[in-house]
């Protein structure tokens, strides 16, 4: 096989590949820099690969990779393949994130470039900010999760996010953590760095990676809120205030953290006001997405008059405040540190083309995001209970939307910081129905047996 096509085959293999399932081939791949070598460390290069569909779609996936004049059996389950390299002749080629030699060379880049400055090595260009000494002992360590990128932790010290799939233009997460860490936010992990290229054809750049803050004591906001919502429901008995493991606290702190997050990305992006046009153009955009909904989910049509209504009382407002948001807010989204929680992944909506996740939004949206979130902590719980015993899944039901509503009312109090207006009720609502119907496309097209989940939310919010 040659160098494309072993290529082809790994990416095709690889977890963070976005185009499972559709045909396709690596038609080239360009090199944007190789890294400082060590003795007797592996050639590090950083490649991009483009991936033409059979449709004549391409996109652009980054490939770390680290070329071996001889094979380390420690790296066998990360081989790519062997081939005669241009640069660096025969190898055993391997995905250098999981190359302790390599992501050692990595960091060691990013510490050439002092803080608060730049250093270029071929057209990469390793960006750093000041106040923090990279630990450079520290190893190296790949993140194991389901995700759409690569993350790699050093110590306990930083963490980089690698890109794979990318694109000329800002990236919105190096963006809004680069804004929030000068602004000296509490509530993101610290960019420590981050690494450009340029897009030869376009000249424009592309932002390959970023390190920042590893935080070492964080829980996943998703864990803590489903173990809230089990400790309820072992305590059949009790209710939502009064079981060891209540949750509205954390809900409200994280309400008072989001509100804060928005204050910073309102002064340090432009907002902008909408009027009746653009107001209407977003009510018109939620019930077209319904109408193709009904297409995929049949049981959402005896609601559509009910969700319709919801979006036109929406469509009738005169003015709309829009800002940079997060744009996909969820419980998974959301670190407890000993320092209070944290909010991660700023990339935006994931199926937004690039240039669209940069444009300002209602800061209802990330409230109605989180609002979904507890909907589906209890509800996953409640389904992982009755698997096992379904005696019991009435008064389950019940507590579980105690938990919610309590979980909702601490979080959205504490946003606002007030009841709020009518105004920011009917933008709430008409976000969470679109969320919801987005949620319910979304399940049945991935996971029929939660489809539930999301109808019941509509049913909730339309009763
Ligand atoms: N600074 C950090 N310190 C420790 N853990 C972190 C940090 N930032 C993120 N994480 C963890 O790493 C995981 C992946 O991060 P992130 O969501 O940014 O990656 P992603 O590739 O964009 O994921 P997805 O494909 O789900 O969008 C998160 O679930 C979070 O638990
Ligand atoms: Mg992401």
């Amino acid at each position: 096989m040659t160098g494309l096509e072993q290529l082809t085959a790994f990416i095709g293999e690889a977890r963070w590949f976005g185009g499972k399932g559709r045909g396709f081939t690596v038609t080239s791949t360009r090199r944007t820099g190789v890294l400082p070598t060590q003795p007797d460390g592996p050639k590090v290069a950083i490649d991009l690969a483009e991936v033409t569909y059979e449709d004549g779609d391409t996109e652009l996936y980054q490939l770390p990779l680290a070329f071996r004049t001889v094979a380390d059996e420690r790296l066998e389950h990360a081989l790519v393949g062997t081939w005669e390299d241009p640069d660096f002749g025969p190898s055993f080629v391997y995905d250098a994130v999981h190359d302790r030699d390599a992501m050692g060379q990595w960091l060691s880049a990013f510490a050439e470039a002092e803080g608060g400055s730049s250093r270029r090595r071929g057209l990469l260009d390793f960006h750093r900010l000041p106040g923090h000494d990279l630990d450079l002992t520290a190893h190296s360590t790949l993140f194991s999760g389901e995700q759409s990128n690569s993350s790699v932790a050093f110590g306990d010290d930083s963490l980089m996010k690698v890109f794979r799939k990318v694109t000329p233009g800002v990236n919105p997460d190096i963006q809004i953590h680069h804004v929030l860490t000068e602004a000296g936010s509490d509530h993101v992990a610290a960019l420590y760095g981050w690494l450009d290229t340029v897009d030869e054809a376009s000249d424009a750049i592309i932002q390959l990676a970023m390190l920042q803050q590893f935080l070492r004591t964080a829980s996943d906001g998703w864990e803590l809120a489903q173990a809230s919502v089990r400790n309820l429901f072992a305590e059949a008995d009790l209710r939502a205030d009064e079981v060891g493991g209540d949750f509205a606290s954390e809900s409200e702190r994280l309400g008072v953290a989001l509100a804060e997050t928005h204050q910073v990305l309102a002064q340090a992006f432009p907002t902008e006001t909408f009027g009746t046009a653009e107001v209407a153009a977003l009510g018109q955009g939620m019930h077209d997405r319904l109408v193709e909904a009904i297409d995929v989910v049949p049981g959402l049509a005896e609601h559509a008059s009910a969700l319709h209504a919801i979006y036109d009382r929406f469509a009738t407002l005169d003015t709309l405040t829009v800002q940079r948001v997060h744009c996909d807010l969820h419980l998974g989204q959301t670190l407890r540190t000993v320092r209070g929680w944290k909010i991660v992944d700023f990339e935006g909506e994931p199926a937004k083309p690039l240039a669209d996740r940069l444009l300002p939004d209602s800061v209802w949206r990330d409230v109605a995001g989180m609002l979904r979130s507890f909907d589906y902590a209890a509800a996953v719980v409640a389904r992982s209970f009755a698997a096992s015993d379904d005696t019991g899944n009435a008064q389950r039901a019940f507590h579980g939307d105690e938990w919610t509503q309590r979980n909702r009312d601490a979080f959205v109090t504490a946003y606002a910081g007030r009841a709020l207006t009518d105004h920011e009720r009917l933008q709430l609502a008409a976000y969470e129905a679109d969320k919801a119907v987005y949620e319910c496309v979304y399940e049945a097209r991935n996971r029929p047996s939660w489809l539930g989940i999301p109808l019941a939310g509509v049913v909730r919010l339309t009763a």
